[in-house]
């Protein structure tokens, strides 16, 4: 027997309305996910030439920043390193040697022993604005690699790439996350599981430019193009408008050191949590176990400056889109933004003219220190040279205030 069971009309409506709701959320919940995960590809982006008609001043100034010129293609131009004979060789201790060789057909490095040339490969990209030094990649098919020799700013000299055996090694494999520091976009083609990643090279867009921080804006600029008369923004993302952590997680994405990635490489996306896309170990607590190169974060965030204001970011510092390199005036204005007589909380010394201490801040209460990350061998030496990077554990150096009133009075009495 059939059994039919009536169901009034009222109850049905409300079945049916609750079946439309429930699969309504689901499409939306599904969008919104859709949404979210969207895959990035390359048309999504821009590029920054396309951003110069309508921002013509950041663009002017961005173009000269280290982030700008973090990547490049390689050329006589970006390489900074010399080919010249004399200055072109780097000598291993097992005898055989390196030369860094310009040709008709670019530049290479070639490992010899004696006359015979072992292997050579090119220079592709150059990695490193070059502000401490540049490390060079070559590409075998559409893997990348890393060359044995760095060239290190402050020696002008070449040298060991840092890590690097003693020996001429070419097989040390260039990954995604080193590209998403380094570069704004390049699309991955081999499946996530593969540790040797393939990547599509016609897609890399070079430095970390303004989509890197804004998101990717082809959809701004086809939009602000075809209406003119629009004067606010579509589809663009402003970090001015940031809460803190949006802020700073943004800048930590590349400055707050070792992270671990649960999510591929160029998903984050400005504005986004950072915590939803890696680990981190947050074990270090000291700021003499945190190295200076590439924790920003993570010394700021011991400083009493950051945990006593809460509204200071890398920003209230940093204006992202000007090389302020060795500005140290403008930079102490901005502590002074903060430190001064009036919220009787300016600097205590009483040792030094008040006009001197106004001019730098900086080189005593963030001095440079010694990175352990970049560290390199110079040729002939056996022990690591270092980079000389600004801690940004901010608070009294006792010693570096003397070195810095030993240059001072030497520096007077000439
Ligand atoms: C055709 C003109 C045009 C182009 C091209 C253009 N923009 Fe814009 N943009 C605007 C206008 C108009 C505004 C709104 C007014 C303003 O803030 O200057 C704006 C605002 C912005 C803002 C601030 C957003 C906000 O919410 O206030 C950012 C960031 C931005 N643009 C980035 C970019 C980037 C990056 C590019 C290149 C990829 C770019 N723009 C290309 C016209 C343009
Ligand atoms: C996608 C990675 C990435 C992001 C995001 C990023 N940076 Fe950087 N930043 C770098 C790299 C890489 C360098 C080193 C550039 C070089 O010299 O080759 C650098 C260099 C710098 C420098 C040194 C500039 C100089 O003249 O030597 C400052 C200051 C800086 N970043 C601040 C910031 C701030 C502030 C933010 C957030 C608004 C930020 N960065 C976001 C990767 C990034
Ligand atoms: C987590 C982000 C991150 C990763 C991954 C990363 N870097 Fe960097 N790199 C930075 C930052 C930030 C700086 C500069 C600021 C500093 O020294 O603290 C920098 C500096 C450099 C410099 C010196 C640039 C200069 O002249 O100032 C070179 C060269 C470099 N990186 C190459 C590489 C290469 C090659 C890889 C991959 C094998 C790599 N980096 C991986 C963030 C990163
Ligand atoms: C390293 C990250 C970074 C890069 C690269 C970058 N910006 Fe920005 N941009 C920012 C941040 C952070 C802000 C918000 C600054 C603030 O808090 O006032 C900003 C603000 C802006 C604004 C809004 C200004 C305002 O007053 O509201 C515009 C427009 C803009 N950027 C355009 C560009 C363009 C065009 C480029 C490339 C030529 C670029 N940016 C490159 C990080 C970046
Ligand atoms: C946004 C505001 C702000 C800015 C900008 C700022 N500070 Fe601070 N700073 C503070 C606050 C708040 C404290 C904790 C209270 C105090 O000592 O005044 C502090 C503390 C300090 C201390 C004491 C540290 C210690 O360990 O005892 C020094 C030194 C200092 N700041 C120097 C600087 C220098 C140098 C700059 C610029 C590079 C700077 N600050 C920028 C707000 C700021
Ligand atoms: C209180 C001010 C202040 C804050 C906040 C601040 N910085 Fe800096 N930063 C400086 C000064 C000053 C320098 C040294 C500039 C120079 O020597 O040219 C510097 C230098 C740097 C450098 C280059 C280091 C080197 O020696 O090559 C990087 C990278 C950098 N800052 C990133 C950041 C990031 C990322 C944040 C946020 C986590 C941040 N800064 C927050 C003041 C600040
Ligand atoms: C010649 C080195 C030197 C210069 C330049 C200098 N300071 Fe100081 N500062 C010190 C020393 C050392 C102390 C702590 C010892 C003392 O009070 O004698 C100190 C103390 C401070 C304090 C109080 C720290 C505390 O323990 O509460 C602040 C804040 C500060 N400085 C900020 C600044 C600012 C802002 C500037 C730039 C306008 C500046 N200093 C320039 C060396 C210097």
């Amino acid at each position: 027997m059939n059994k039919t069971i009536a169901i009034p009309f009222r109850i049905k409506t409300a079945i049916t309305l609750s079946l439309i709701i429930a699969a309504v959320s689901f499409l939306t919940m599904c969008m919104r996910k859709e949404k979210t995960a969207k895959k990035i590809t390359s048309k999504d982006f821009a590029g920054s030439a396309s951003c110069q008609s309508c921002h013509k001043n950041i663009y002017d100034t961005h173009i000269n920043t280290a982030h700008f010129h973090t990547s490049e293609l390689a050329t006589a131009a970006s390489i900074k390193g010399s080919f010249e004979a004399g200055n072109n060789i780097f000598p291993y201790a097992n005898g055989t040697f390196m030369a860094m060789e310009k040709t008709a057909d670019g530049f290479f490095q070639v490992q010899y022993s004696g006359a015979n040339k072992l292997q050579s490969h090119p220079f592709d990209i150059v990695t490193g604005s070059g502000t401490k030094g540049q490390t060079y990649l070559w590409w075998d098919a559409n893997k990348l690699y890393q060359l044995p020799i760095t060239y290190f700013t402050q020696a002008h000299q070449w040298c060991n790439s840092p890590g690097f055996p003693e020996r001429a090694v070419f097989n040390r494999i260039i990954t995604s996350r080193c590209l998403e520091c380094h570069t704004t976009f390049i699309n991955k083609i081999s499946a996530p599981e593969i540790p040797k990643e393939d990547f599509d090279k016609n897609t890399i867009i070079y430095g970390i430019d303004c989509e890197r921080c804004h998101g990717p804006g082809a959809d701004h600029v086809a939009y602000q193009t075809q209406h003119p008369a629009d004067s606010t923004a579509k589809f663009i993302i402003n970090p001015a408008k940031f809460t803190r952590q949006q802020s700073l997680d943004l800048c930590a994405l590349c400055h707050g050191g070792k992270l671990q990635k649960t999510k591929p490489s160029f998903s984050f996306v400005a504005g986004d949590k950072l915590a939803d896309f890696f680990t981190w170990d947050s074990t270090a607590r000291e700021a003499l176990d945190i190295d200076v190169h590439g924790n920003q974060l993570g010394l700021l965030k011991l400083s009493k400056c950051f945990l006593q204001k809460s509204t200071l970011t890398c920003t209230t510092c940093h204006n992202p889109h000007q090389n302020e390199k060795n500005e140290l005036i403008v930079f102490s204005q901005r502590c002074m933004s903060c430190h001064n007589k009036e919220h009787n909380n300016f600097c205590t010394i009483t040792s030094v003219d008040e006009k001197i201490l106004k001019r730098n801040c900086i080189d005593c209460h963030m001095p440079k220190e010694p990175s352990r990350a970049i560290a390199v061998f110079l040729p002939g030496e056996d022990k690591l040279s270092s980079s000389l990077i600004r801690t940004h554990y901010i608070t009294n150096y006792p010693v570096e205030t003397q070195k810095y009133l030993d240059d001072l009075a030497r520096s007077t009495k000439k």
